[in-house]
């Protein structure tokens, strides 16, 4: 039955391609099918949930944007009935927002378009290799957003150090003011983007609170369903609504005695901003269905990754609520405005992983320090310390080597000068397969040359290896459209 001939299939992979671009399809199936995997193609959201309830796979390839869902939707769908699967998301460029937030719902790679057929065959070998989970302290986020609620989201610590690293001038400003605010009762507001470490932040000023030794609970404001929010918060006594079994105390109590850290705060939905502003002016719990408030001492730490008075000007975040809580302002600064801490935290990543793994890995190669300092860190501290295990993981020697970065990273540096991307052009994308029925076989031939060719750099030779024609052939159509129509 598998296309894949016997005596690959030790390697061979079988795979779920979820995308609607018929062009694409062809590609990537042509691509993978060469390189001796199976291929399950699905078009929509709804083929793609179907056949993976069916089959046995060992890989997912999700495109983000589909005709009838949202990818990420399915994706936390799939991860829900067969967690710890395997699943790399393709997002168009531009959309790396997209893909950090797949990431933290427990993608296991990304694509970002362009990308060409060795990062794509470097993605999908290692997604599927046999390695340890990723520590949790990369995944520490995507478990509070992905487990539905049964319980507290709850984190306590994280697995790395538990500590930040770096040297730099602002990570010294950073850790003064943790040192000299975490003592207080003062609320503090932590901004910064994505993997920036906010919820480091968030631990380091619990940590060196009087309060340590009580309990952090942490709180992802975002992930929620809206009807189980104040329920989660202020918890419920039992019989107070349908499926209230038992008294349950809410977050804000569990963390009486230490810090309630309110995670992705301006998420949070309007009705609830009410009630928390409520709390925080009489630090007093009402849980659903109790007759009497409850007092709790609860020191509250939050963050978001948005620009909060940009939520509130745009009437989503009450005014009061923020000037409540806006007391101690820290801004987590971006992984490459750090001077040389990418270094460092390389550093220790790789000292730490290594030991992890058993691989006797020391130091970085003056070159690979290079381009480290000179590359833009879109997912921040995450996205490095997911690198560095990436390298860890799959190879093994005392100084790390440029040939041992992902795909992606060598290719961002070896792009560094001109700038010119090997692409599959976004316009590729509005080729759905009910538009291909007018066309004529001609056309449809033509744009599937076109994105194979785009998606081989331009390459003339390595696009005709791919469809399995003469490379002469392929320069032949070529011309003849240059005839054509220009
Ligand atoms: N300076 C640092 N040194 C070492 N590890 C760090 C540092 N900053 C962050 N980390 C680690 O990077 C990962 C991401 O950090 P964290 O979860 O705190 O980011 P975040 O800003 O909350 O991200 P998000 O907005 O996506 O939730 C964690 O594993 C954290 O332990
Ligand atoms: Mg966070």
């Amino acid at each position: 039955m598998s296309r894949a001939p016997a005596v690959r299939a030790a390697k061979a992979t079988t795979i779920l391609l979820i995308e609607d671009t018929a062009s694409l399809q062809i590609v990537y199936r042509s691509v993978l099918e060469g390189a001796g995997h199976t291929v399950h193609l699905a078009a929509t959201a709804a083929e793609g949930i179907e056949l993976f309830r069916n089959l046995e796979v060992n890989l997912v390839l999700l495109d983000l944007i589909l005709p009838d869902r949202d990818g990420l939707d399915l994706m936390k769908d799939m991860l829900d009935l067969r967690p710890g699967t395997k699943i790399i998301v393709i997002t168009a460029n531009g959309s790396i927002n997209k893909a950090v937030e797949a990431m933290r719902a427990g993608a296991t790679e990304f694509l970002v378009k362009p990308f060409d057929e060795t990062r794509f065959l470097d993605a999908v070998r290692n997604a599927v290799l046999p390695i340890a989970p990723r520590p949790a302290s990369l995944r520490a986020v995507a478990t509070t957003t992905a487990s539905p609620p049964t319980g507290l989201p709850m984190q306590t610590t994280e697995a790395t150090s538990g500590t930040f690293i770096g040297s730099s001038e602002p990570m010294k400003r950073i850790q003064s003011k943790i040192a000299s605010v975490a003592k207080s009762m003062a609320t503090v507001f932590i901004t910064g983007q994505s993997g920036t470490g906010k919820e480091l932040c968030a631990l380091a000023v619990h940590a060196g609170s009087n309060r340590a030794s009580g309990p952090f609970i942490a709180l992802n404001c975002g992930a929620i369903p809206q009807d189980l929010l104040e329920s989660e918060v202020f918890g419920h006594v039992k019989g107070s609504f349908t499926g209230a079994i038992s008294d349950k105390p809410g977050a804000a109590t569990a963390a009486d005695g230490g810090t309630l850290f309110l995670d992705e705060i301006c998420e949070m939905a309007p009705a609830l901003q009410t009630k928390l502003l409520r709390f925080l002016q009489t630090s007093t719990v009402q849980p659903v269905g109790a007759t009497r408030p409850r007092k709790v001492n609860v020191r509250i730490v939050c963050a978001t990754n948005r620009d909060p008075l940009d939520a509130v000007r745009r009437g989503l975040f009450r005014e009061d609520l923020y000037y409540r809580l806006f007391v101690v302002p820290i801004h987590m600064p971006l992984l490459r405005e750090r001077e040389t801490d990418v270094i460092e935290i390389a550093i220790a990543a790789l000292h730490h992983f290594s030991a992890e793994e058993g691989r006797s890995f020391r130091s970085l190669d003056p070159q690979v320090e290079d381009l480290f300092l000179r590359l833009p860190w879109p997912g921040n501290v995450r996205q490095l310390l997911n690198v560095m295990r990436n390298i860890v993981v799959l190879n093994d020697a005392a100084v790390v080597t440029l040939d041992m970065l992902p795909g992606d990273l060598a290719q961002d540096a070896s792009q560094k000068p001109t700038g010119a991307p090997v692409a599959i052009p976004a316009d590729t994308g509005g080729l759905k397969l009910d538009h291909l029925i007018g066309k004529t076989l001609a056309e449809i031939e033509r744009e599937v040359i076109e994105a194979s060719l785009s998606f081989c750099g331009g390459s003339v030779p390595k696009a005709a290896r791919m469809l399995d024609l003469a490379p002469s052939t392929l320069y032949r159509k070529i011309e003849a459209w240059g005839g054509a129509s220009g």
